[in-house]
């Protein structure tokens, strides 16, 4: 999009800290959005990230504009994105954050409402799975308007791990990890291509794949980043401005984010198409046996939380 032509849809970022602000970033420096609004009960920090996300926007490669907004001002935005909560502290895992993110989430929806009838929610907070489900029951929105970013930047990561094995492009690699966004996610392995050849057959002869660690790596990654900078964000932040692109432009990516899985009766990743009316259909993935154990098990572990 060149910096002169007019982006007149608007996202909110609800949540001013570092994931909010480094998916606001995100956003400024690939336009989605001619205006982002910045909403924290924080009004100093907010404030503050406002004026340097600012700076951000002053040197010309972008018609993004960005400012302070309100709950309500949010609520009328055609994206929300909802990084509000506590984060991982070392050795916490995201499930742990569920009590206090769940109560932050329903506060928030509680300023938000009335939404605009076509707004999209997109949970980032964590335990990200089950807050997309209350944010779902709470925001009274359509279930498809309301997503989760889910395993995309698990998926991302494993995508990483598989190029440097394989020695090309991550964007060559097509390798989805579904279900939860923590400790059950599991890999699609039987899906898994390098340029359209099945990752088998695709991988050089002297590249002997131990799937199981790739997995754990991925799952892993995380834990690793939060153990010594104490939070990740770039990851995440990217992540969360490509669902954004996809919803804002109606691009129709098949991305895996979490949303509501009606045969599952919760909320978890599978591939599906993300269009500007959020998650237009899942994608039927013909998950071999194995996967499709893990997706149930990915699900009762999800449904114990969400009954605890
Ligand atoms: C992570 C956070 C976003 O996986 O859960 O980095």
């Amino acid at each position: 999009m060149s910096p002169n032509s007019k982006l007149t849809s608007t996202i909110a970022i609800v949540g001013a800290g570092d994931v909010g602000a480094t998916i606001a970033y995100s956003l400024i420096m690939n336009p989605v959005a001619g205006e982002i609004l910045l909403v924290d009960p924080k009004e100093e920090v907010r404030d503050a990230q406002v004026q340097d996300l600012s700076d951000a926007t002053f040197h010309g490669n972008t018609s993004t504009r960005v400012r302070a907004g309100t709950h309500k001002e949010a609520g009328q935005c055609d994206i929300i994105v909802m990084t509000a909560g506590a984060k991982q502290k070392k050795g916490e895992s995201r499930t742990d954050l569920v009590g206090r993110n769940k109560a932050i989430l329903s506060s928030a929806i509680d300023d938000m409402k009335p939404f605009a009838s076509d707004t999209i929610l997109l949970l980032v907070a964590n335990p990200v799975d089950v807050l997309t489900y209350f944010a779902q029951q709470f925001s009274d929105l359509p279930k498809n308007q309301v997503i989760g970013s889910g395993t995309f930047l698990d998926s991302a990561r494993l995508r990483g791990i598989l190029a440097a094995k394989a020695e090309v492009a991550a964007s060559s690699i097509e390798a989805f990890v579904c279900g939860e966004h923590g400790e059950s996610q599991f890999v699609a392995w039987s899906k898994a291509s390098i340029g359209g050849v099945p990752l088998e057959l695709a991988l050089p002869s002297n590249i002997k794949l131990d799937k199981n660690a790739v997995a754990e790596e991925t799952k892993n990654k995380a834990n690793n980043i939060i153990e010594n900078k104490g939070v990740t964000n770039y990851g995440i932040g990217g992540v969360a401005a490509s669902i954004c692109k996809s919803i804002m432009f109606d691009e129709k990516n098949i991305l895996p984010v979490s949303h509501w899985q009606e045969d599952l009766g919760v909320c978890l990743s599978i591939p599906a198409v993300v269009g500007r009316k959020g998650v237009v259909r899942t994608v039927e993935m013909g998950f071999s046996g194995e996967e499709k154990e893990a997706l149930q098990k990915s699900a009762k572990t999800l449904k114990e939380v969400l009954e605890a």
